[in-house]
């Protein structure tokens, strides 16, 4: 039974790839097209829209405006996820949002 769900897991996130990749959702520019295609990786996921979504949702309020972290890891700002790297998966662990974010770091 565990077996099957993270087959099944496996399966979907493979589906996700191929979804990205997909000739329609290619609207890259050349300098993003250039880096896509170096590191075989889809359109990096928009902060804004797509990464900072998973910690509103997750980490608030310690580490967004007024929170106890806020100072040292404010989670609204780009800087503090591309620094913080991996040790974020320590509390990520939603393979889907662990996959945006890790596209999110990638160089
Ligand atoms: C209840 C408040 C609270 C919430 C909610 C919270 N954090 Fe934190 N987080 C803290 C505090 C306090 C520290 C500082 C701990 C320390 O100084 O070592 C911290 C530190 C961290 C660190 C750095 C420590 C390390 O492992 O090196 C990371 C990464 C982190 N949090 C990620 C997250 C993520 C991702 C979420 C949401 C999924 C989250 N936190 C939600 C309070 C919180």
């Amino acid at each position: 039974m565990q077996a099957a769900i993270i087959g099944l897991a496996s399966v979907f996130a493979l589906g996700l790839v191929a979804c990205h990749r997909a000739p329609g959702s290619l609207s890259l520019s050349p300098k993003t097209f250039a880096t896509a295609a170096v590191i075989s990786s889809p359109k990096k996921p928009d902060f804004a829209t797509e990464i900072k979504p998973i910690f509103q949702a997750r980490c608030q309020p310690c580490h967004f405006a007024g929170g106890q972290v806020y100072d040292r890891m404010p989670f609204d700002k780009p800087e503090t996820i591309t620094r913080l790297g991996t040790k974020l998966f320590t509390r990520i662990k939603d393979e889907k949002e662990r996959h945006l974010i890790r596209e999110f770091l990638a160089p």
